[in-house]
């Protein structure tokens, strides 16, 4: 496969990366916003595509030196995502193509996370996707279930409202905890004891492979509240709090883990993964891999490193892609909001002579 630069400005981190023919890992670099929304209490949307103005081209810039030969195709986020900072990567991924003379590729941000489990930060080749992967995605924005077989991912199971990684960050704002809250709940909740609080865990009748997160978090919101925990904050963590956090923790994974054991039974996947932000969960991973070895099933998570937002998934997936067949069009790419596995000016080219055609400087 070709040497791929990839763009990733979805949401709050500016990422690029370069990516050899067979998937290792060449550049992984990475502008974090965090500190810029920070007094705000969230990402604001203006401030992000701003963000990703100034970082891009240095990231950029600092990714080609470090490849270790020339850039033979771009894959760039095309959704879903902050409409204003999506634009910014499209438009500077399509520019460089452009100017290079290097197919595009257009990629859809959870086909990124899908992928990533198969990624490595040793500098070793992807490994490849086998068929028939029952796939986990958890991150702030979705929290699915997907089967990918035949070159197509299909969703067996969702959230009814909150992602698993928005309870985290909601049930972490209540308490005064830093944003994003994944990583201290995380942190903190090694300490506690589950058991101490009882919270709901939802079974919806008609779809038993979806879940709700929502019940969970207000219960736990109310709780905290009665129990004079809002906003106390990091500093000095009350045993009641840290209680309350592995309490809540153990609910969110029992949620997003309950439909493993019918869904292989259902589809008999070659291998189970997760990705998105949540997959970086200490609690999460180890309870998955306890599950494979009991179905008999292996788990294959990403890198820590690669669970949250970040480039390299982008590479990968825009790889994968571009061996099928897709490209997309560097004058016509624009960026979407909300999730599509085809995002917009995406072509699939007929494959007469089995490579995809090249769309770049010099095409009329
Ligand atoms: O995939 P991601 O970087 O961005 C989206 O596409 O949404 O995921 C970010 C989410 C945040 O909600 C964050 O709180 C959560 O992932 N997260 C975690 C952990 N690390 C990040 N949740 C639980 N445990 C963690 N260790
Ligand atoms: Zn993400």
């Amino acid at each position: 496969m070709p040497r791929t630069l990839a763009v990733e400005t979805s949401c709050d981190e500016t990422a690029v990366a370069v990516l050899g023919g067979d998937g290792r890992i060449e550049a992984n670099e990475l502008a974090s916003q965090i500190a810029a929304h920070a007094p705000y209490g969230g990402v604001v949307p203006e401030l992000a595509s701003r963000q990703h103005l100034t970082a891009l081209p240095l990231l950029v810039e600092r990714a080609v030196e470090r490849a270790s030969g020339p850039i033979e195709l771009v894959a760039v986020t095309a959704g879903p995502g902050l409409i204003g900072a999506l634009l910014v990567g499209v438009r500077f991924a399509a520019a460089f193509a452009w100017a290079r003379g290097v197919p595009l590729i257009a990629v859809d941000h959870l086909h990124g996370h899908l992928v990533s489990p198969f990624l490595s930060l040793d500098g070793d080749a992807a490994r490849p996707m086998p068929d028939r992967v029952l796939a986990l995605v958890a991150s702030g924005g979705h929290s699915s279930w997907y089967l990918l077989a035949d070159g197509r991912p299909r969703r067996l199971g969702r959230t009814r409202d909150d992602a698993a990684g928005e309870s985290f960050d909601k049930v972490a704002q209540a308490l005064g905890l830093p944003y994003p809250g994944g990583p201290v709940v995380d942190r903190l909740a090694r300490y506690g004891d589950p058991s101490r609080v009882d919270l709901p865990r939802p079974v919806i009748a008609d779809a038993p492979a979806d879940f709700s997160f929502s019940g969970l978090k207000s219960a736990a919101i109310r709780w905290l509240r009665a129990n004079r925990l809002a906003g106390v904050g990091v500093e000095d963590p009350p045993p009641a709090m840290v209680d309350l956090l592995a309490s809540f923790e153990l609910a969110v994974v029992d949620q997003l883990l309950r439909p493993a054991s019918a869904l292989v039974r259902d589809h008999e996947p070659r291998l189970i993964t997760a990705s998105g932000g949540v997959a970086a969960n200490t609690l999460l991973r180890q309870r998955l891999r306890r599950l494979g070895d009991e179905l008999g099933v292996e788990v294959v998570l990403p890198p820590v490193a690669l669970t949250t937002d970040n480039a390299a998934m982008i590479g990968r997936a825009g790889q994968l892609a571009h061996a099928a067949g897709a490209v997309s069009d560097p004058r016509r790419l624009d960026a979407r909001a909300r999730h599509a596995w085809q995002p917009p000016g995406m072509k699939r080219f007929p494959q007469r002579s089995g490579s995809a055609r090249m769309v770049g400087r010099g095409e009329p």
